[in-house]
């Protein structure tokens, strides 16, 4: 068994990665979160309980591992005190497992402020974030004047930048039509969440260096998908960070060699979130059906997730960009008395059928999906934990998948709980 792992979505995000996560983080000593913020929602079922996480890693579940918050992060510390909260309801004493990275940036009152009004400025041209202010946290970071978790030990100084921020950030809201943020409201609700995370605050690079070097086992835990990534996905509709390998490097601070085998968790089909161009969707009663059999609402905004077919397009572009070396397929039971199941193998834009999305977005959403169909089954796949307990059509759909990207398909996901899995 390799000793760390990568785990990253290869669709638009909402892959199941919680549950796949959840899995493999009871062989691993340390799981690291590398980017992204509290626009996650990994959702794990422990028990029948449902947990939802959004800034926490999903290995937090597994008492015996410490978990990191990497430095690609963008933490909101309201968001964090939240789930904490909620989590050690149960009485576990997880903050002592938890390690927030001194470089990571913080998500300041001023930057779901400056999300909502840029959004709301955008009208129908709005990229539809989750509106918890990851863009304006990693423009600042970009911009070289964010606030890093290591600063909060001056309280008082980070107090005095907060207002600074808040006052830019009111400047610029105001010119987009938006409403002043009462700053001393603003504080009175971040400053104790950040006091209380303080003390988690610690040097992560030298903290995961020492644990590799001790031979420990490391889960690196991806967030959203490889076609929100801001470079290589579906821009401008993306999140602002890396959500491929690239951001489990830089996020996390380890060299390329370090990071172990990659596991690409995808979805049976396809769902997506916001806005931008989806080329294998279904608008009518076919992918309302898909939505409402697989609870596809989201799990950190509640929107209704739009639903659609495979796309192997996408996926396989993921595969060759992240070195997939393996696929968790998710939700097989979704597709269960489906009566055929296409699945899109190439866009076709203008009179060319393409392997990959082409880059600019007004292209992208003319491609036309190319469909291969297959059979699907009416036997239930529901709780099944082999494979040859799979319908047979069940078990060609993966065989498929595989040949298709050249990828094993080592587990397949057929019911929410923790066990309904199929391990290969
Ligand atoms: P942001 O990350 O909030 O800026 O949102 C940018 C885009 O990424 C929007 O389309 C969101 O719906 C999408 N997004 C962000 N995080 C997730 C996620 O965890 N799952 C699915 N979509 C996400």
């Amino acid at each position: 068994m390799p000793r760390n792992r990568v785990v990253l979505g290869l669709q638009w995000g909402d892959e199941g990665k919680g549950k796949v996560i959840d899995l493999l983080a009871a062989d691993a000593d340390l799981v690291v979160r590398c980017q992204g913020g509290a626009n996650a929602g990994h959702t794990v079922v422990v028990g029948g309980k449902k947990t939802v996480l959004h800034l926490l890693p999903s290995g937090i579940l597994n008492e015996n591992a410490r978990c990191i918050i990497g430095h690609g992060v963008v933490l909101d510390p309201i968001a964090l005190c939240h789930e904490l909260d909620d989590l050690m309801a149960g009485g576990s004493d997880l903050a002592k497992r938890l390690i927030v990275s001194d470089r990571a940036h913080l998500v300041l009152p001023s930057h779901p402020h400056l999300d909502r009004a840029q959004e709301a400025a955008k009208g129908a041209g709005k990229v539809g974030t989750t509106l918890r202010g990851i863009g304006p946290c990693y423009t600042d970071k970009a911009a070289r004047i964010g606030i890093r978790a290591g600063e909060l030990i001056d309280l008082d100084a980070s107090e005095r930048k907060l207002r600074e921020h808040i006052a830019k950030a009111n400047v610029i809201a105001r010119a987009l039509g938006a409403e002043d943020l009462d700053a001393d409201a603003a504080l009175r609700a971040w400053m104790p969440a950040a006091r209380r995370i303080a003390p988690l605050v610690a040097d992560s690079i030298r903290i995961l260096h020492e644990a590799m070097a001790q031979g420990r086992s490391f889960l690196f835990e991806g967030a959203q998908g490889a076609q929100l990534d801001l470079d290589v996905g579906t821009y401008p509709y993306v999140t602002s960070s890396n959500t491929g390998i690239g951001g489990i490097l830089t996020g996390s601070g380890l060299s390329h060699k370090q990071l172990g085998e990659v596991i690409g968790v995808v979805k049976a089909y396809t769902t997506r979130v916001g806005a931008g161009p989806f080329a294998a969707e279904l608008t009518d009663a076919r992918g309302d059906a898909l939505r409402k059999r697989g609870h596809e609402f989201g799990a950190t905004t509640g929107r209704p997730r739009r639903c659609g077919w495979l796309d192997l397009v996408i996926v396989g572009y993921a595969c060759r960009l992240n070195g997939v070396d393996a696929i968790a397929l998710t939700k097989l039971d979704i597709l269960d008395g489906e009566p055929e199941l296409p699945v899109c193998v190439g866009y076709r834009l203008d009179g060319q059928v393409l392997d990959g999305p082409p880059a600019r977005i007004e292209d992208l959403a003319r491609a036309e999906p190319v469909y291969e169909v297959l059979p699907g089954w009416s036997t239930p796949s529901t709780g099944a934990r082999s494979f040859d307990r799979l319908p047979r059509q069940a078990q060609d759909y993966v065989a498929f998948i595989e040949r298709r990207l050249g990828v094993p398909v080592r587990w397949i996901g057929t019911g929410a709980g923790r066990d309904e899995i199929v391990v290969r």
